[in-house]
């Protein structure tokens, strides 16, 4: 059959011509299809005369194997191709700068009580921590504050079910709690926060206290005043500062005072302070005719107000990021 090698050539010609998978799938059975050319041509072999058929049967299937081999590496290159075009489309520019997440920021008030625990930290105190929900005992009681004393009626306090525990009005329960556990010489901060029931610009039901306690064996009133003023001119960082000492009365020390600064106009009271009460030595066991000290409470909100010029206290607990975010 002589045009065989035409139809071969052809055929092979045609695979090589073809761009796309499809195509050469419809290429395919136009040769080696059911109704294919090759197909045909086998098909016609009954025709020949009986000693023709092996000979020119075995070249039909040899054209139609060298097709099959042609058609597979056809398909290979074209489907290689295809994937290099899609490699070179999604093609990533590991070099370019990323997009990046939004970062998070530190609280107003966390970052206020990180800077005040380093400038504290500076001057050798350690960090104490104690817990939210307190007993009457560590509250009140040995703070010199027995039942029925006038002065928890201060504090108008978040009391739990049980009548036992209650969410802390201060942090001066840490005091009761270290003194405790440690035994003098003791200098400590404990930050935290603190519950009571009130809600204006000033004040939060929650809100944050700093307390300080040096207890040695000669710590004085003037050590007291050394130590507050020296932390509130590095933390506000300005020379028009001015601190004052108010006399005033808090059942765990003796003497009391407030602590009130000014920046010129009018005073701010920022905290409260005294030598500890020689009763609160005695719950804890420690001899006040030895050891001396002095302890103080200072709200961390207030002065990260007064540092960032925040006139209403309320804005740092609600959590509108577009408030939060400007102070990072
Ligand atoms: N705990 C007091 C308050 O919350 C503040 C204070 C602390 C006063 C330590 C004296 C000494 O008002």
């Amino acid at each position: 059959m002589q045009n065989l090698d035409a139809i071969l050539q052809e055929a092979l010609a045609q695979f090589k011509r073809t761009e796309d998978a499809a195509t050469l799938e419809q290429v395919k059975s136009h040769y080696l299809g059911k109704s294919g050319v090759l197909t045909g041509l086998l098909k016609g072999l009954g025709k020949l005369p009986a000693k023709q058929r092996p000979a020119e049967g075995q070249r039909i299937n040899q054209a139609k194997e060298t097709l099959e081999a042609a058609l597979e590496d056809r398909r290979n290159a074209l489907k290689a191709r295809k994937l290099e075009a899609q490699l070179a489309q999604d093609a990533l520019d590991v070099t370019l700068p990323g997009r990046g997440l939004g970062v998070g920021g530190l609280h107003p008030v966390t970052r206020t009580l990180e800077r005040i625990e380093t400038l504290f930290k500076s001057m050798g105190f350690m960090i104490a921590e104690g817990p939210e929900i307190e007993t009457d005992y560590y509250n009140f009681t040995a703070l010199n504050q027995p039942e029925n004393h006038p002065a928890r009626s201060m504090h108008d306090t978040f009391y739990l079910d049980d009548g036992k525990h209650l969410l802390r009005t201060h942090t001066s329960p840490i005091q009761i709690r270290y003194m405790e556990k440690h035994k003098p010489p003791l200098k400590i901060i404990a930050p935290g926060r603190v519950y009571r029931v009130d809600l204006d610009a000033t004040h939060s039901p929650m809100f944050h206290q700093i307390e300080g306690l040096w207890v040695d064996e000669q710590v004085s009133f003037s050590d007291l005043k050394g130590v507050v003023s020296e932390f509130l001119l590095r933390f506000f960082e300005r020379e028009d500062l001015k601190v004052r000492f108010r006399p005033s009365f808090f059942p765990f020390t003796e003497p009391s005072a407030e602590v009130d600064m000014s920046f010129g106009e009018g005073w701010l009271e920022v905290g409260g302070c005294g030598m500890v009460h020689p009763n609160v030595f005695k719950y804890v066991n420690i001899d006040s005719e030895k050891y001396q000290g002095f302890a103080f409470g200072l709200g961390p909100d207030r002065l990260a107000m007064l540092r960032y010029g925040v006139k209403d206290l309320r804005l740092f607990f609600e959590n509108d990021l577009r408030f939060l975010r400007q102070f990072n």
